[in-house]
Formats: C-alpha cells, structure tokens, sequence
C-alpha cells in the first residue's frame, strides 16, 4: 500500500528547511512512491487541517531559498491558544495525522520542537525529526541546520565591524543570537577576531572586560570588538542563578532573574565610563537567521532529510536523525528531549580563544 508522509516545520525559522523538505520529499516520491503532504505553520496547521500537497513540482527550485516554504509558528501542542483560551491539542493532532492516514509525521525543529515532538510521540503519532537551529544547541547531534549559515553572517559582521571601529577608534559590542548558547557567538567572535567574547556559559565581569579594553589602548590598539551572545550574563546574576538552582527553585523564579540580564546596550555604556572610549552597538538580529543557506546547510539539510525518509521506510519512528560526523545516526526523542548542547568549559574553541589572549570576560 502506497504511504503517506507529512513535514511540518516549527519554533524559528532557519536556512537549509526549504532544502530539507525538499529531500525528505523527493527521496519519499523518487525511491519509494509515497504521497507527501506538508503542514502549514506549524503544529498550528496540523491542529487546523490545513495542508498543502507536495509533489515533485512543489519540490523544485527549493534548495536555496531561505526561511520555509511551509511556514512555521511557535506553539507548543499541549498549550495552544484557541479563540483566546490555552488548549492541550495534542490529540486533535494525533486525529489529524490519522484523518489523513499518515504513516509518518517529519517535524523539523530546534528544542521546543523536539519537546513538543517527543509529546505527539508519547500519543501514539509516528515522529521522525531533523534537527535545525542556528543556536546549535540540540543535544545529540554534530550539528543543526541554520548554524553554518548565521555563523557566516554573524563572522562577516565582525569582520565588517573592523574598519569602521579601528577608524573611530571606538569599542564597538556587537550582540549575536543563539537564545542560552554560546556557539554562534564564540563561533563568530573566533573566526572574525573579536577581541573580546562573552558567551552565556562563561559569565562576565565588567571589570575584567574594560581592563583588557584598557590593556588593548596603552598598548596602541585603540578599537576594540566586543562579541556577546544574546544570553550573557554576568558573574553577580549567575551566582544568582545558581543559588536558585541549588536550592531547587521553580524554573520560573529563574526566568524572573534573568529578566535583570545587562542589556547589550548597557553593557556598552558601562565600558564607554570605564575605558574613557566611545562606544557604539550593533544588534545583528534576525538577519543571521535570514536568505539563503550555506553550501554546508545546504549538504546537511540534504543528507538529513534522505535519513529520515529513510528511518521511515525501516519503520524506526520516535527518533531523530542526526548528523554523525560524515554520515546520520537515530537517536531517539526520550534521549534528545529537553536536553541541552551548551559550550562545555574544555572546549578547543574556548581553548583557542584563551590561548590567543581573547578575553573572555572572566
Ligand atoms: O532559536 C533561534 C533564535 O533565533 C534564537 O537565537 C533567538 O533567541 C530566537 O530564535 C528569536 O526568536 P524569534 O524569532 O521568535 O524572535
């Protein structure tokens, strides 16, 4: 009997989807004969119904577009908001995915997705899911798709940021994504010379950051470029934290203190007062997350998606393919589920960093 496959995309957008679907698509039709349909939005459109049929001429001239053509949205199944009221849809979902006698469901997505994911699975919903984010945070993979692309636009900026700070003789703190990790920001502050890195997993001192400012300008180099994840924090707030965690407070205390998170722009002001040079920011935003993917996302997007048709032919459902060096590996939701890639403190990009003299804030 002829199968039928569905591909959704969630949480935020990222290069190298388009190129997924498009392989998931075309190895589910060329080698096996399935009906593939795609949802919109999200789990959105799979909790509506709303669908679009993806056949060989829907597939092509995909590869290099940016974003997804199926849209996405950010809904957590067990907590949509219908008509103004929080909802748990899952099991609509899963009627759904049966009304339209799936076989098997592709979710593409970063952490929430594989969250909310590993919950359809729970349901009884066949799951395969591709990894994708730019923040590289997924647990369980050698990498996402998105990372390679925003990691080369977030390392043009800083290299762009050069000229114009040496020519000012300005500090100037450019603020780079990746939600709670450091990859995309360390990542970028490496490959374009930042001279100063802050990433979330190593907490920062103010202190440390505008003496070797300080240090840079009695040397002769009056500029300075200052790399900072979005999700920095500093010494004080992370001690905050910790105390919180330690004590096994709710997570949502946690997220009230990180509300008190230095913003990029304070954090320019505060090294404008201390080094007595001027400072200006740049926030790079959602432009990283923007146009079309790298031949790397494009590769990976390509191999990834031929896996997880191929998961589905052997019947191997609640996993996720992942990339394992040149090839794929399943590792399923249960281990991926709510788990986290952060930069662990031994690793060699950090290693490289220190041995340059970057400073790293701590
Ligand atoms: O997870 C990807 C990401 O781009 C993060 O780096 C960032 O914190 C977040 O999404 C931004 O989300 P939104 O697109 O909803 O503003």
């Amino acid at each position: 009997m002829t199968k039928s496959i569905g591909i959704l995309t969630a949480g935020g957008d990222s290069p190298g989807l388009n190129a997924a679907i498009r392989a998931i698509g075309k190895s589910a039709i060329r080698q096996h004969g399935w009906n593939v349909i795609g949802f919109k939005d999200g789990f959105r459109g799979l909790m509506q119904n709303r669908i679009i049929r993806l056949d060989s001429d829907m597939l092509s001239g995909i590869l290099t577009k940016g974003g997804t053509i199926l849209g996405t949205g950010r809904d957590k199944p067990h907590k949509m908001d219908v008509g103004g009221s929080v909802m748990d849809m899952t099991d609509v979902m899963v009627e759904n995915a049966a009304h339209h006698e799936l076989d098997a469901l592709v979710c593409l997505g970063g952490g929430g997705t594989h969250k909310n994911a590993y919950r359809l699975a729970n349901k009884g919903l066949p799951i395969v899911t591709v990894p994708k984010t730019i923040d590289n945070d997924l647990y369980g993979t050698d990498g996402s798709l998105g990372f390679d692309t925003a990691l080369g636009i977030a390392t043009e900026a800083v290299d762009r940021l050069h000229s114009t700070a040496h020519s000012h003789h300005r500090i100037i703190v450019v603020e780079i994504m990746g939600h709670n990790a450091g990859w995309l920001t360390l990542g970028a502050g490496l490959g374009g010379g930042a001279d100063v890195i802050l990433i979330p997993e190593v907490p920062y001192s103010i202190g440390t950051i505008s003496n070797a400012i300080a240090l840079r300008k009695s040397g002769g180099s009056t500029f300075s470029i200052v790399a900072v994840a979005e999700g920095a924090i500093s010494q004080r707030l992370a001690s905050v934290v910790q105390e919180i965690e330690e004590r096994g407070g709710p997570r949502d205390e946690v997220k009230a203190a990180l509300t008190e998170r230095r913003s990029t722009v304070e954090i320019a002001r505060q090294l404008e007062d201390r080094t007595g040079l001027e400072a200006r920011v740049t926030i790079l935003g959602h432009v990283q997350r923007g146009g079309a993917p790298s031949p790397a996302d494009r590769i990976l997007a390509t191999k990834l998606g031929v896996a997880a048709t191929a998961a589905i032919a052997d019947g191997e459902m609640g996993v996720m393919v992942a990339s394992d060096g040149e090839g794929t590996k399943r590792v399923p939701l249960s281990e991926v589920a709510g788990k986290k890639h952060l930069v662990p403190q031994d690793h060699p990009w950090l290693e490289t960093a220190r041995a340059l003299g970057v400073c790293l804030g701590d």
